[in-house]
Protein backbone atom coordinates (compact mmCIF):
# COMPACT_ATOMS: atom_id res chain seq x y z
CA UNK A 1 0.00 0.00 0.00
CA UNK A 2 1.11 3.60 -0.68
CA UNK A 3 -0.04 6.23 1.49
CA UNK A 4 0.45 9.82 2.55
CA UNK A 5 -1.50 12.20 4.50
CA UNK A 6 -2.96 14.56 2.56
CA UNK A 7 -3.54 18.32 3.95
CA UNK A 8 -6.89 17.45 4.41
CA UNK A 9 -7.34 13.99 5.36
CA UNK A 10 -6.42 10.61 4.27
CA UNK A 11 -6.07 9.67 0.96
CA UNK A 12 -4.02 6.51 0.18
CA UNK A 13 -2.69 5.28 -3.11
CA UNK A 14 -3.49 1.20 -3.53
CA UNK A 15 -2.29 -0.94 -5.77
CA UNK A 16 -4.34 -4.27 -6.64
CA UNK A 17 -7.78 -5.60 -6.82
CA UNK A 18 -10.55 -2.88 -6.00
CA UNK A 19 -13.14 -6.18 -5.08
CA UNK A 20 -11.50 -7.13 -2.14
CA UNK A 21 -11.43 -4.07 -0.17
CA UNK A 22 -13.34 -3.41 3.02
CA UNK A 23 -14.42 -0.14 3.05
CA UNK A 24 -17.77 1.39 3.10
CA UNK A 25 -17.88 2.33 -0.72
CA UNK A 26 -16.43 1.29 -4.22
CA UNK A 27 -16.86 3.42 -6.54
CA UNK A 28 -17.25 1.54 -10.25
CA UNK A 29 -16.47 3.21 -13.58
CA UNK A 30 -20.10 2.39 -15.28
CA UNK A 31 -21.63 3.03 -18.40
CA UNK A 32 -24.66 4.85 -18.48
CA UNK A 33 -26.85 1.86 -18.84
CA UNK A 34 -25.61 1.00 -15.52
CA UNK A 35 -25.26 -2.68 -17.70
CA UNK A 36 -22.01 -3.81 -16.63
CA UNK A 37 -19.17 -3.95 -18.84
CA UNK A 38 -15.53 -4.70 -19.05
CA UNK A 39 -12.57 -3.47 -17.22
CA UNK A 40 -12.90 -2.91 -13.36
CA UNK A 41 -16.85 -2.44 -13.64
CA UNK A 42 -16.86 -6.07 -14.99
CA UNK A 43 -14.54 -7.19 -12.35
CA UNK A 44 -16.83 -5.52 -9.73
CA UNK A 45 -20.00 -7.47 -11.28
CA UNK A 46 -18.45 -10.22 -11.24
CA UNK A 47 -17.01 -10.45 -7.65
CA UNK A 48 -20.66 -8.87 -6.33
CA UNK A 49 -22.48 -11.34 -8.10
CA UNK A 50 -25.60 -11.43 -10.49
CA UNK A 51 -27.75 -8.85 -7.86
CA UNK A 52 -26.10 -6.29 -8.83
CA UNK A 53 -26.84 -6.46 -11.66
CA UNK A 54 -30.05 -6.80 -11.25
CA UNK A 55 -30.59 -4.25 -8.79
CA UNK A 56 -28.54 -1.90 -11.37
CA UNK A 57 -31.12 -2.43 -14.41
CA UNK A 58 -33.80 -1.39 -12.04
CA UNK A 59 -32.18 1.97 -11.89
CA UNK A 60 -33.22 3.70 -15.27
CA UNK A 61 -29.53 4.07 -16.63
CA UNK A 62 -26.92 7.31 -15.50
CA UNK A 63 -25.89 10.23 -17.17
CA UNK A 64 -22.14 11.14 -17.79
CA UNK A 65 -21.00 12.89 -14.95
CA UNK A 66 -23.45 11.84 -12.39
CA UNK A 67 -23.32 8.67 -9.88
CA UNK A 68 -26.36 6.10 -8.78
CA UNK A 69 -26.12 3.96 -5.62
CA UNK A 70 -27.13 0.08 -5.09
CA UNK A 71 -26.31 -2.59 -2.04
CA UNK A 72 -22.59 -4.18 -2.45
CA UNK A 73 -24.22 -7.91 -3.17
CA UNK A 74 -21.45 -10.54 -2.47
CA UNK A 75 -18.19 -7.61 -2.06
CA UNK A 76 -17.07 -6.99 1.43
CA UNK A 77 -18.25 -3.21 0.54
CA UNK A 78 -21.33 -2.29 2.04
CA UNK A 79 -22.31 0.05 -1.07
CA UNK A 80 -21.19 0.23 -4.75
CA UNK A 81 -21.30 3.95 -6.38
CA UNK A 82 -21.61 3.74 -10.03
CA UNK A 83 -20.05 6.78 -11.74
CA UNK A 84 -20.49 7.50 -15.17
CA UNK A 85 -17.51 9.04 -16.85
CA UNK A 86 -16.91 10.69 -19.98
CA UNK A 87 -15.47 8.95 -23.22
CA UNK A 88 -12.45 11.67 -24.00
CA UNK A 89 -13.04 13.17 -27.39
CA UNK A 90 -9.74 15.40 -27.08
CA UNK A 91 -10.78 17.26 -24.01
CA UNK A 92 -13.21 19.92 -26.15
CA UNK A 93 -16.51 18.27 -24.73
CA UNK A 94 -16.38 19.06 -21.05
CA UNK A 95 -14.60 16.15 -20.10
CA UNK A 96 -12.65 17.33 -17.11
CA UNK A 97 -16.27 19.05 -15.47
CA UNK A 98 -17.62 15.86 -15.80
CA UNK A 99 -15.02 13.57 -14.78
CA UNK A 100 -14.81 16.34 -11.43
CA UNK A 101 -18.65 15.44 -10.94
CA UNK A 102 -18.15 11.61 -10.94
CA UNK A 103 -16.04 12.34 -8.09
CA UNK A 104 -17.18 14.78 -6.64
CA UNK A 105 -20.77 13.30 -6.11
CA UNK A 106 -19.67 9.80 -5.44
CA UNK A 107 -18.39 11.07 -1.95
CA UNK A 108 -21.48 13.59 -1.68
CA UNK A 109 -23.71 10.32 -2.09
CA UNK A 110 -21.50 8.14 0.03
CA UNK A 111 -21.44 10.47 2.77
CA UNK A 112 -25.44 10.83 2.46
CA UNK A 113 -25.28 6.94 3.54
CA UNK A 114 -23.16 7.50 6.25
CA UNK A 115 -19.92 6.03 4.54
CA UNK A 116 -16.41 6.52 6.16
CA UNK A 117 -14.46 5.14 3.64
CA UNK A 118 -14.76 4.92 -0.03
CA UNK A 119 -12.57 3.14 -2.86
CA UNK A 120 -12.41 4.72 -6.44
CA UNK A 121 -10.81 3.22 -9.69
CA UNK A 122 -9.08 5.69 -11.64
CA UNK A 123 -12.50 6.61 -13.62
CA UNK A 124 -12.90 6.95 -17.63
CA UNK A 125 -9.12 5.81 -17.65
CA UNK A 126 -9.56 2.47 -19.81
CA UNK A 127 -11.40 2.05 -22.69
CA UNK A 128 -12.82 5.56 -21.94
CA UNK A 129 -9.38 6.60 -22.88
CA UNK A 130 -9.05 9.63 -20.98
CA UNK A 131 -5.54 10.81 -20.67
CA UNK A 132 -3.88 9.13 -17.16
CA UNK A 133 -1.74 12.29 -15.73
CA UNK A 134 -4.32 14.90 -16.33
CA UNK A 135 -7.08 12.16 -14.61
CA UNK A 136 -5.22 11.52 -11.56
CA UNK A 137 -4.69 15.08 -11.20
CA UNK A 138 -8.66 15.63 -11.59
CA UNK A 139 -9.07 12.57 -9.35
CA UNK A 140 -6.87 13.62 -6.59
CA UNK A 141 -7.91 17.34 -6.41
CA UNK A 142 -11.34 17.00 -6.37
CA UNK A 143 -10.65 14.39 -3.18
CA UNK A 144 -8.68 16.25 -1.62
CA UNK A 145 -10.79 19.55 -2.19
CA UNK A 146 -13.97 17.78 -0.23
CA UNK A 147 -12.01 16.27 2.49
CA UNK A 148 -11.13 19.58 3.39
CA UNK A 149 -14.44 20.21 4.25
CA UNK A 150 -15.92 17.36 5.65
CA UNK A 151 -14.72 15.32 8.59
CA UNK A 152 -17.17 12.29 8.09
CA UNK A 153 -15.38 10.23 5.24
CA UNK A 154 -11.97 9.11 7.11
CA UNK A 155 -10.07 7.00 3.94
CA UNK A 156 -10.49 7.83 0.39
CA UNK A 157 -8.52 5.09 -1.55
CA UNK A 158 -7.11 5.18 -4.71
CA UNK A 159 -7.10 1.63 -6.50
CA UNK A 160 -4.17 1.87 -9.26
CA UNK A 161 -4.68 -1.01 -11.86
CA UNK A 162 -0.94 -0.78 -12.83
CA UNK A 163 2.37 0.91 -13.17
CA UNK A 164 1.26 3.89 -15.17
CA UNK A 165 -2.11 4.63 -13.28
CA UNK A 166 -0.25 4.29 -9.86
CA UNK A 167 2.78 6.68 -10.85
CA UNK A 168 0.56 9.42 -12.17
CA UNK A 169 -1.53 9.48 -8.61
CA UNK A 170 1.16 9.73 -6.90
CA UNK A 171 2.83 12.19 -8.39
CA UNK A 172 -0.85 14.04 -8.54
CA UNK A 173 -1.03 13.10 -4.69
CA UNK A 174 2.36 14.89 -4.13
CA UNK A 175 1.44 17.86 -5.81
CA UNK A 176 -1.43 18.51 -3.85
CA UNK A 177 -0.12 18.06 -0.59
CA UNK A 178 2.16 21.20 -1.42
CA UNK A 179 5.06 19.35 -1.58
CA UNK A 180 6.01 17.55 -5.13
CA UNK A 181 8.02 15.26 -3.15
CA UNK A 182 7.25 11.93 -4.15
CA UNK A 183 10.02 11.11 -1.01
CA UNK A 184 6.68 11.23 1.34
CA UNK A 185 5.50 8.54 0.24
CA UNK A 186 6.23 5.24 1.18
CA UNK A 187 5.34 1.87 -0.46
CA UNK A 188 5.66 -1.64 1.41
CA UNK A 189 4.76 -5.04 0.55
CA UNK A 190 3.98 -8.10 2.82
CA UNK A 191 6.29 -10.32 2.91
CA UNK A 192 3.40 -13.06 4.87
CA UNK A 193 0.84 -13.52 6.55
CA UNK A 194 -0.66 -14.27 10.27
CA UNK A 195 -2.96 -16.72 10.57
CA UNK A 196 -4.39 -16.79 13.88
CA UNK A 197 -7.68 -17.72 15.80
CA UNK A 198 -9.24 -14.32 15.76
CA UNK A 199 -11.57 -13.31 13.44
CA UNK A 200 -12.88 -10.29 14.72
CA UNK A 201 -11.29 -6.73 16.76
CA UNK A 202 -13.54 -7.51 19.44
CA UNK A 203 -11.96 -10.36 21.78
CA UNK A 204 -8.87 -10.39 20.62
CA UNK A 205 -5.90 -10.08 22.54
CA UNK A 206 -4.56 -6.69 23.48
CA UNK A 207 -1.05 -7.44 23.29
CA UNK A 208 1.25 -10.20 23.47
CA UNK A 209 1.68 -10.60 27.06
CA UNK A 210 -1.90 -10.86 27.43
CA UNK A 211 -2.97 -13.60 24.98
CA UNK A 212 -2.85 -16.12 27.58
CA UNK A 213 -0.27 -18.80 24.54
CA UNK A 214 -2.66 -18.12 21.83
CA UNK A 215 -1.34 -19.94 18.87
CA UNK A 216 -1.29 -18.85 15.51
CA UNK A 217 1.67 -19.36 12.25
CA UNK A 218 3.28 -16.68 10.29
CA UNK A 219 3.40 -17.83 6.64
CA UNK A 220 6.41 -16.10 4.52
CA UNK A 221 6.05 -16.08 1.05
CA UNK A 222 8.06 -17.70 -1.18
CA UNK A 223 10.27 -14.81 -2.58
CA UNK A 224 11.21 -14.36 0.96
CA UNK A 225 11.73 -17.66 3.09
CA UNK A 226 15.45 -17.42 2.28
CA UNK A 227 15.94 -14.82 4.79
CA UNK A 228 14.33 -17.40 7.43
CA UNK A 229 17.87 -18.94 7.99
CA UNK A 230 19.33 -18.62 11.31
CA UNK A 231 16.14 -17.48 12.87
CA UNK A 232 15.71 -20.53 14.37
CA UNK A 233 17.81 -20.01 17.34
CA UNK A 234 15.61 -16.78 18.75
CA UNK A 235 13.31 -17.63 21.44
CA UNK A 236 10.92 -14.74 20.32
CA UNK A 237 10.63 -12.11 16.80
CA UNK A 238 9.29 -9.01 16.74
CA UNK A 239 6.16 -8.90 13.50
CA UNK A 240 5.96 -5.76 11.98
CA UNK A 241 2.63 -5.89 10.56
CA UNK A 242 -0.36 -3.68 8.41
CA UNK A 243 -3.36 -3.66 10.65
CA UNK A 244 -5.62 -4.09 7.40
CA UNK A 245 -8.54 -3.82 9.19
CA UNK A 246 -8.50 -0.69 10.98
CA UNK A 247 -10.34 1.65 9.10
CA UNK A 248 -10.69 4.51 11.65
CA UNK A 249 -7.68 6.78 12.14
CA UNK A 250 -7.78 9.49 15.44
CA UNK A 251 -5.11 11.92 16.91
CA UNK A 252 -6.70 11.72 20.28
CA UNK A 253 -7.63 8.28 21.28
CA UNK A 254 -9.57 6.74 24.31
CA UNK A 255 -6.98 3.43 24.66
CA UNK A 256 -8.88 0.51 25.40
CA UNK A 257 -7.10 -0.02 28.94
CA UNK A 258 -8.40 3.88 29.83
CA UNK A 259 -11.04 6.02 30.20
CA UNK A 260 -9.51 9.12 29.11
CA UNK A 261 -8.64 10.62 25.75
CA UNK A 262 -4.95 10.07 25.09
CA UNK A 263 -2.62 11.39 21.92
CA UNK A 264 -2.34 8.51 19.80
CA UNK A 265 1.27 8.16 19.68
CA UNK A 266 0.96 7.90 23.24
CA UNK A 267 -1.27 4.65 22.57
CA UNK A 268 -0.67 1.56 20.42
CA UNK A 269 -4.41 1.69 19.26
CA UNK A 270 -4.62 0.26 15.57
CA UNK A 271 -6.53 3.45 14.80
CA UNK A 272 -3.55 5.03 13.02
CA UNK A 273 -2.43 6.94 10.33
CA UNK A 274 -0.36 4.13 9.33
CA UNK A 275 -1.79 1.44 11.05
CA UNK A 276 1.16 -0.77 11.60
CA UNK A 277 1.40 -3.28 14.41
CA UNK A 278 4.52 -4.45 16.51
CA UNK A 279 4.10 -7.67 18.33
CA UNK A 280 6.30 -9.52 19.80
CA UNK A 281 5.66 -13.19 19.95
CA UNK A 282 7.63 -16.19 20.78
CA UNK A 283 8.85 -18.24 18.21
CA UNK A 284 7.96 -22.13 18.56
CA UNK A 285 9.17 -23.50 15.57
CA UNK A 286 10.09 -22.80 11.72
CA UNK A 287 8.99 -25.49 9.28
CA UNK A 288 9.95 -24.39 5.96
CA UNK A 289 8.23 -21.07 5.18
CA UNK A 290 5.88 -21.19 8.07
CA UNK A 291 6.81 -20.13 11.98
CA UNK A 292 4.63 -21.38 14.70
CA UNK A 293 3.90 -18.43 16.95
CA UNK A 294 2.78 -18.15 20.79
CA UNK A 295 0.94 -15.40 21.81
CA UNK A 296 -0.10 -13.62 19.24
CA UNK A 297 -2.66 -10.07 19.30
CA UNK A 298 -3.54 -10.23 15.64
CA UNK A 299 -6.29 -11.12 13.29
CA UNK A 300 -6.25 -13.60 11.38
CA UNK A 301 -4.93 -12.31 7.56
CA UNK A 302 -2.99 -9.71 9.09
CA UNK A 303 -0.25 -8.95 6.59
CA UNK A 304 3.13 -9.16 7.97
CA UNK A 305 5.52 -6.50 6.39
CA UNK A 306 8.69 -7.00 8.18
CA UNK A 307 10.33 -9.50 10.80
CA UNK A 308 13.11 -9.14 13.58
CA UNK A 309 14.78 -11.09 16.01
CA UNK A 310 13.91 -9.47 19.31
CA UNK A 311 17.28 -9.24 21.13
CA UNK A 312 17.11 -8.51 25.04
CA UNK A 313 19.71 -6.49 25.43
CA UNK A 314 18.68 -4.30 21.96
CA UNK A 315 15.03 -3.89 23.07
CA UNK A 316 15.05 -4.29 26.96
CA UNK A 317 15.46 -1.61 29.25
CA UNK A 318 15.44 -1.34 32.79
CA UNK A 319 14.55 2.39 33.73
CA UNK A 320 11.11 2.49 31.51
CA UNK A 321 8.88 5.03 32.38
CA UNK A 322 5.21 3.87 31.17
CA UNK A 323 3.48 7.13 31.61
CA UNK A 324 -0.24 7.15 31.83
CA UNK A 325 -0.47 3.09 31.54
CA UNK A 326 1.11 2.81 34.94
CA UNK A 327 -2.43 3.49 36.54
CA UNK A 328 -4.53 1.45 34.53
CA UNK A 329 -2.14 -1.57 33.32
CA UNK A 330 -4.43 -3.99 35.38
CA UNK A 331 -7.38 -3.30 34.29
CA UNK A 332 -8.79 -5.06 30.35
CA UNK A 333 -7.04 -7.27 28.13
CA UNK A 334 -9.00 -8.07 25.70
CA UNK A 335 -9.86 -5.83 22.66
CA UNK A 336 -13.28 -4.13 21.73
CA UNK A 337 -14.76 -3.57 17.76
CA UNK A 338 -14.80 0.88 18.23
CA UNK A 339 -12.10 1.01 15.22
CA UNK A 340 -13.62 -1.74 13.05
CA UNK A 341 -16.77 -1.36 11.06
C1 LIG B 1 -3.79 -2.86 20.54
S1 LIG B 1 -3.29 -3.66 19.04
C2 LIG B 1 -1.65 -4.07 19.44
C3 LIG B 1 -0.95 -4.63 18.25
C4 LIG B 1 0.52 -4.63 18.44
N1 LIG B 1 0.93 -5.51 19.52
C5 LIG B 1 0.98 -3.19 18.68
O1 LIG B 1 1.19 -2.81 19.83
O2 LIG B 1 1.15 -2.49 17.69
C6 LIG B 1 -4.03 -5.21 19.21
C7 LIG B 1 -5.45 -5.08 18.78
O3 LIG B 1 -5.44 -4.68 17.42
C8 LIG B 1 -6.53 -5.26 16.77
N2 LIG B 1 -5.99 -5.93 15.57
C9 LIG B 1 -5.27 -7.05 15.50
N3 LIG B 1 -5.01 -7.35 14.21
C10 LIG B 1 -5.56 -6.37 13.47
C11 LIG B 1 -5.64 -6.11 12.09
N4 LIG B 1 -5.09 -6.90 11.18
N5 LIG B 1 -6.32 -5.01 11.68
C12 LIG B 1 -6.89 -4.19 12.57
N6 LIG B 1 -6.84 -4.38 13.90
C13 LIG B 1 -6.20 -5.47 14.34
C14 LIG B 1 -7.18 -6.23 17.73
O4 LIG B 1 -8.33 -5.59 18.25
C15 LIG B 1 -6.16 -6.40 18.83
O5 LIG B 1 -6.75 -6.59 20.09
Amino acid sequence: MISSPSKTGNICIVSGDITTLEVDVIVTAANSDLAGGGGVDGAIHDAAGPGLLEECLGLGGCETGSVKLTGGHDLPAKFVIHAVGPVWHGGGQNEEALLASCYRRSLELAVERGARSVAFPAISCGIYGFPIVRAAEIAIGEVATFLATNNQIESVFMVAFGAETRSALESALASANGTGDAQLIVEYRPIGVVHSPFTQMKGTPIQPSRADGARGTVEVFPDFTEGLSDLDGFSHIILLCHLHRSTKSRLKVVPYLDTEPRGLFATRAPCRPNPIGLSVVRLLAIEDNVLSIENVDLLDGTPVLDIKPFVGEFDDHSDVRIGWLDAVRKRRWRADDRFSD
